[in-house]
């Protein structure tokens, strides 16, 4: 059985598991979680792959304090007095991404914000601690299925998935996190949760909104998924391509070994900072694991566009593809 009533001894092996980069089920105060190293590119690629997540959604990063908060974001005055009042607790906050903090481009989506908060639950705490590493954690079920409160709800939905699942009690609030944008020019509420933005505004002494709502007197509210902001490279992306041209990067998947330069020549030949291979074992997860990075390093190369090869539509591949087709059309 995966599933481990929480103690001592289990902590500490589930905090093995987790440096080695396996996957989790940490009990929150909110919903369970499904844990991995967030400073793991593969490890956060599990993540997706167990969820069977059909996108790359960017990840809450949960640390045990604010003084572990302050190495990977940049904490402004409403973050910290935000902090000073929720943490531990069902607070998620959009901060600025601290450069070179570590945390994988994949569990971010490659944005510029990380999503974090600091659980209000002992042994996720205690757990956080022990494994000394930032935790990336969406809800602990497969994508499309309730969020799980019990470490029962996690096996059912999870099956082998799941390396190990840490028993601790049923979720007190039952309910994800509010995630609060501290990232703008005003604080915006993109998800509701227990914590509301009337809460927020006495606290922070100003006013906010909910980014869900609309705005001109419309009162249906917006899906929260359409707020989603995303990494798009700045020059085009060309996706499905079976050749380059001469002032193209190439993101490849596989050998590249038949993969031509338009009018003659062959890719291999491209200047070494214009081709990044995605795998060159063809594995889905690795490609995912590099994705963003790889995204963002051709993207500086200095290239007029990225052409892609085109991945299997299966598995992982299937998140893969959503964002790839979402870059190419951005
Ligand atoms: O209660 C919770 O928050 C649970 C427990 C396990 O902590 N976690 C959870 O994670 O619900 P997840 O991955 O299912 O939700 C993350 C939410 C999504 O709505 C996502 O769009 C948003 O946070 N998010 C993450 N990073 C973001 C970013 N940089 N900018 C905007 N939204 C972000
Ligand atoms: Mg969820």
């Amino acid at each position: 059985m995966v599933i481990k009533s929480a103690s001592k001894k289990t902590i500490q092996e589930a905090a093995s598991i987790l440096i080695e980069g396996g996957l989790v089920g940490m009990p929150t105060e909110t919903v369970y979680g499904l844990a991995a190293n967030a400073l793991d590119d593969k490890a956060v690629a599990s993540i997706f792959e167990a969820k069977g997540r059909p996108a790359f959604n960017p990840l809450i990063i949960h640390v045990p304090d604010l003084e572990a908060a302050q190495n990977y974001v940049e904490i402004n005055d409403h973050a910290k007095a935000a902090a000073k009042r929720f943490w531990p607790g069902p607070l998620t906050m959009i901060l600025p991404r601290k450069s070179g903090c570590g945390i994988s481009e994949l569990a971010s989506a490659g944005l510029e914000t990380l999503a974090i908060r600091v659980p209000n639950h002992k042994v996720a705490i205690e757990l956080l601690k022990s494994c000394g590493v930032p935790l990336a954690a969406p809800s602990a079920n497969k994508s499309g299925s309730l969020s799980p409160t019990s470490p029962v709800h996690v096996h059912a939905s999870l099956k082998d998935k799941v390396d190990m699942i840490l028993a601790g009690g049923a979720s007190e609030v039952g309910l994800e996190s509010t995630v609060l944008d501290l990232s703008g020019e005003a604080p915006l509420v993109l998800r509701p949760g227990g914590i509301s933005a009337e809460d927020i505004s006495e606290v922070l002494g100003v006013n906010v909104d909910y980014a869900y709502l609309h705005k001109e007197g419309e009162q249906k509210p917006k899906s929260p998924g359409m707020l989603l902001k995303h990494y798009a490279p700045r020059i085009p992306v060309r996706i499905n391509a079976v050749d380059v041209a001469e002032d193209e990067a190439l993101l490849g998947f596989g050998s590249l070994k038949f993969m031509g330069v338009k009018g003659g020549g062959f890719a291999k030949d491209l200047p070494e900072e214009r081709i990044r291979n995605l795998s060159e074992e063809s594995d889905l997860h690795e490609a995912a694991s590099n994705l963003f990075a790889m995204l963002k390093e051709l993207d500086d190369s200095g290239a007029r566009a990225i052409a892609v090869m085109s991945l299997p539509d299966v598995g992982i591949g299937k998140a893969i593809n959503d964002r790839l087709r979402r870059a190419a059309e951005g």
